[in-house]
């Protein structure tokens, strides 16, 4: 069903015609507990009959059944023609779908896995014990380890260190390189697909500069992992089945992180560390699946986005953490919400009418107050912001309680602005944020908060009646790259369009 066609969707339109900027004493309280999570939408601009509005639409669009639908394996990817289970994940092993089951299997195989290598019992060729980890992946397949990796790790919480490389520019895995012992080094190749370009050519070049230094190509067997749904590429890369692990098609790449695909986490914090941040996850699902659409967090959360995004003209969404450490958090959200809802047809395949998600950013506060703050203060366009706050953080705590002032302090200045006799000095106010406080930055509290993206993201798809979980678009450009990867190798005629060729001729004589 398309959304604009509701009898409420119709009515927030009203509601919104009549809506001025809501003075902030008209804001009722409006705060949720959920796995451990604080969150306060308070200021969000809804007014009680907005959102009694925006759960009737919730109602409309049939999301109680679709979340349902989602628990319970049903084919939800119809462009695809697959579920998406990444819930299964991070379920009881006796509460999986009949087809997640091997996964409880594989989980087990990846925790001894990385406890071997941090306890040294699985070592390199040489007997050397691994104190390098070369994860290489892009995309779902590396933005969710390396969040889990850099929000999590601590001095005490041991491990080898572990090195990311996503990008195809030579700089990634040269600078991830530089210095390591390959005698020491552990490479983790991962890939749903096993066939993506970026990945392809950074494996193929860390076997080089593995075999380059080792010789021997039986050493790939104690040097090299991989992770893929793709088990006969990975082993025609040379990796031997025992060092391959599974994925599966119900995972989405951006959804993966509880799959072996987040084994960085296991390695940098252990077996324990992985299945709290599993169980953060449950609890989140839990809260999910059990509470009514009212008290519901990230039903919540999403009709907020919606009521923004649809009715308020908010054109961007910002992602902002107040914590050092959940610096990556922006660019692991880029991904899982504009991959999942930059969308502009049904899931019947005709056009949608009313916007999707609009664009994503963020970064840490608070560096970002010193650098684009300004424009969200006094800027002509409208926004939406999520504060993310951690309640007992790093310290010392001086620190941690100026961190989190200035947290309050932003969104305070963004719902109340400030008049003034000088235009320049007007500071307008007025703007819908979310403040989200994690108890302290754990394993279970990531989970449960990379839970909670997640289904905000499920609940705005099932009311745009898109498809959140394929991504063709990107496919367009993996394309066009073939021909001009080519050209650019002077390797066959130019065909391109003028700009297109001028910027090959210009690259190809530069050369
Ligand atoms: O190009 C987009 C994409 O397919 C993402 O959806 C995915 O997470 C990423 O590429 C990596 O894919 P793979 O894990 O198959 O290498």
């Amino acid at each position: 069903m398309k959304p604009e066609t509701t009898s409420q969707w119709k009515a927030l339109s009203v509601l919104a015609s009549k809506q001025g900027d809501t003075e902030p004493e008209q804001l009722k309280p409006l705060t949720v507990d959920a796995a451990g999570l604080h969150a306060d939408l308070t200021k969000q601009q809804l007014t009680p009959e907005v959102l009694a509005a925006l759960i009737a639409l919730a109602g409309e669009m049939g999301l109680p059944e679709a979340i349902e639908a989602q628990f319970d394996g049903a084919v939800i990817n119809h462009s695809e023609d697959r579920p998406a289970l990444h819930t299964a994940l991070r379920a009881p092993p006796d509460q999986m779908p009949e087809v997640a089951r091997e996964a409880a299997g594989v989980l087990q195989k990846v925790l001894e896995l990385a406890e071997a290598v941090r306890g040294g019992s699985w070592r390199g060729a040489t007997g050397a014990a691994i104190t390098d980890v070369v994860h290489i992946g892009i995309g779902g397949s590396h933005l969710g380890p390396e969040l889990a990796v850099e929000s999590l790790r601590q001095p005490h919480t041991g491990g080898p260190r572990i090195h990311f490389v996503a990008n195809i520019d030579g700089a990634a895995l040269g600078d991830a390189l530089a210095g390591l012992n390959p005698e020491r080094t552990l490479f983790v190749i991962v890939s749903k697909s096993f066939s993506t370009l970026e990945t392809r050519v950074n494996a193929e070049s860390a076997r080089r500069w593995f075999l380059e230094r080792n010789g021997d190509a039986a050493f790939i067997a104690r040097h090299f992992i991989a992770i893929s749904t793709n088990l006969q590429a990975a082993a025609a890369f040379g990796i031997p089945d025992t060092n391959v692990y599974p994925m599966w098609d119900w995972v989405g790449g951006r959804y993966s992180v509880w799959s072996p695909v987040g084994i960085p986490l296991a390695l940098a914090l252990g077996r324990q560390g992985f299945l709290e941040f599993l169980a953060g996850g449950r609890a989140m699902d839990e809260h999910f699946r059990g509470t009514a659409l009212e008290q519901n967090l990230p039903v919540l959360m999403a009709l907020a986005g919606i009521w923004n995004y649809n009715f308020l003209g908010v054109t961007n969404q910002a992602i902002l953490p107040y914590a050092e450490r959940l610096r990556l958090l922006p660019d692991f959200l880029q991904q899982l919400i504009m991959e999942s809802n930059g969308k502009s047809v049904h899931q019947d395949g005709s056009d949608v009418s009313v916007h999707t998600m609009p664009v994503v950013w963020g970064g840490r506060g608070t560096n970002g107050q010193h650098a684009y703050h300004q424009l969200l203060h006094q800027g002509t366009r409208s926004f939406a912001a999520d504060f993310i706050l951690v309640a007992e953080g790093a310290p010392p705590a001086e620190h941690h309680r100026w961190l989190n002032a200035n947290a309050l302090a932003q969104s305070q200045a963004m719902l109340l602005g400030a008049g003034d006799e000088n235009p320049h000095r007007r500071v307008r106010g007025g703007k819908p944020t979310t403040t989200l406080v994690l108890p302290a930055l754990t394993p279970a509290s990531l989970g449960a908060l990379i839970a909670l993206y997640e289904q905000v993201v499920f609940c705005q798809g099932v009311i745009w009646d898109i498809n959140s979980f394929d991504q063709w678009g990107v496919e367009l450009g993996k394309r066009l790259a073939i021909p001009i990867f080519e050209q650019l190798g002077g390797r066959s005629a130019l065909s391109q369009d003028g700009s297109t060729r001028g910027l090959i001729e210009y690259l190809t004589t530069k050369d």
